[in-house]
């Protein structure tokens, strides 16, 4: 009987998930996502290509290795075409190794139109979605009304379909005069519609499975299992900085309703930071950075989204809120990504405290926008290359003290640290 380890960002996403997954995927036998949809760009560079992926587990360029889409992840069908033309291009061939969770909810075409008129109605409060029509999906799953992988089997699936596409299109009319304006994947809904339609073959030639017991029997057979998150424990729908979050349990929780597995199966839990912070979308961000400093940290570290080429918000790490998810992870390995991006800064600061109300605190307040003020520790940065750096022990000591900074404020050891996008670019600081 094994269990199951856990990969995921304690930040607002973007930590460099992809990369680590598809790092620590010869270590497994199974990959698992367990909850978001194709609101994730998970990006993987190796032989000098990058891929970016959405829906499918970042384990997939390991043919031997399974993947798994679980229940707690929600599926479009066009999306996920689009990504399997993408691997298939590549030589892959994922119906042998990729399969999907009948219960996983379905994103219809008329979900991402109403996520674009939610934005649209909200302002300037708008969330910053991605469009994708994750909260009007997870909406309909906890109002049960969802459309599921399953119902595409049903002999009565296209009057179930048309059943709540009309019910959206109803609500879409009484929300916004204009709706029919809004463009999907640059095409007007009808055309976008009929492709999504036919993207419905694509999914069927996937095996349509009960991925709990495929994962739970996996267990017992004693494979080794590890579930990939998406988002960041800031985005989490409860206790991320809401409501500019998404619309899913993105902490290890996530991992047991969104796969079926209980809480006692979990094993070691990876949790990803950056060697700083990036936001993208709306929503409080105590350390971010509005000076040449900030902008310098998104030149260097490439601060543009995966799949949206969003720009890119950009701070100081910010240990309150890294605690905050250690915490409800359960972290057991901290991972540091991007440190190869500190390399030109002669001070780098680490947020330990906030100030709210003239008071210290290392807590996270209700509501993340109220006035805080941040207490920084400052670093000596170790201003050199780390080229070809392979072993811990070689790390400049300046880099060494700042990482061994956020090993004593989290209490938490790092296990991995990763220095430039590429798969080999990966130190390790313990034994995995
Ligand atoms: P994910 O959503 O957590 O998988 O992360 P993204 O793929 O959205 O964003 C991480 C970005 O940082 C990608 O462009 C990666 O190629 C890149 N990246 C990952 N690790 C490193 C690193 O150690 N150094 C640098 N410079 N870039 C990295
Ligand atoms: P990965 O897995 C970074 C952000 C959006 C927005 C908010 C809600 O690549 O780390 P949604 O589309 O979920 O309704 O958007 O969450 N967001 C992400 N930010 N990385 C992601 O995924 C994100 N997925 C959603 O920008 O602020
Ligand atoms: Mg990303």
């Amino acid at each position: 009987m094994s269990n199951i380890d856990v990969l995921l960002g304690l930040q607002w996403g973007d930590e460099g998930k992809g990369k680590i997954v598809d790092f620590l995927t010869p270590n497994y036998d199974i990959i698992a996502r367990f909850q978001g949809g194709p609101n994730a760009g998970h990006t993987l560079e190796f032989e000098g290509t990058k891929h970016v992926l959405n829906i499918i587990p970042s384990g997939i360029f390991h043919k031997e290795k399974q993947n798994i889409i679980g229940n707690g992840v929600l599926v479009d069908p066009f999306i996920f075409e689009r990504e399997i033309i993408g691997l298939r291009s590549k030589n892959l061939t994922p119906t042998k190794n990729l399969f999907i969770s009948k219960k996983a909810h379905l994103i219809l075409p008329s979900h991402r139109m109403l996520d674009a008129s939610n934005e649209k109605a909200k302002g300037k409060q708008k969330i910053g979605s991605t469009l994708k029509g994750i909260g009007p999906a997870y909406t309909d799953k906890v109002a049960r009304i969802g459309l599921r992988v399953g119902d595409i089997l049903k002999n009565n699936w296209i009057e179930l379909y048309n059943e709540l596409k009309n019910a959206h299109l109803r609500l879409l009319n009484s929300l916004d005069d204009n709706f029919d304006s809004f463009l999907i994947e640059n095409m007007s809904f009808y055309e976008y519609e009929e492709k999504w339609l036919n993207s419905l073959n694509t999914l069927k030639e996937f095996e349509l499975i009960d991925s709990e017991y495929f994962i739970n029997n996996a267990l017992k057979e004693g494979k080794k299992v590890l579930a990939e998150g998406a988002q960041g424990s800031m985005l989490d729908i409860d206790f991320g900085s809401y409501p500019f979050v998404t619309s899913s349990n993105t902490i290890t929780s996530g991992v047991c309703s969104g796969l079926g597995v209980a809480p006692s199966k979990i094993g070691r839990v990876f949790g990803l930071c950056k060697a700083y912070c990036t936001r993208v979308g709306s929503g409080p961000f105590p350390t971010e950075l509005f000076d040449q400093t900030g902008e310098k940290l998104r030149q260097i570290g490439r601060e543009y989204g995966s799949t949206t080429g969003r720009s890119r918000r950009c701070g100081w790490i910010d240990l309150p809120a890294l605690n905050y998810a250690c915490m409800l992870n359960g972290v057991t390995d901290l991972v540091v990504m991007k440190i190869d991006v500190l390399n030109d800064f002669s001070q780098i600061n680490i947020c330990t405290k906030y100030v709210i109300d003239e008071k210290q605190t290392s807590q996270i307040p209700y509501s993340l926008s109220d006035n805080i003020e941040l207490v920084y520790e400052q670093y000596k940065g170790w201003q050199g290359n780390l080229c070809g750096i392979s072993s811990y022990n070689d790390l400049p000591k300046e880099l060494k003290d700042y990482i061994e900074a956020i090993e004593k404020h989290t209490g938490v050891k790092v296990a991995i640290i990763s220095t430039s996008p590429d798969r080999e670019d990966t130190i390790f600081k313990v034994n995995i």
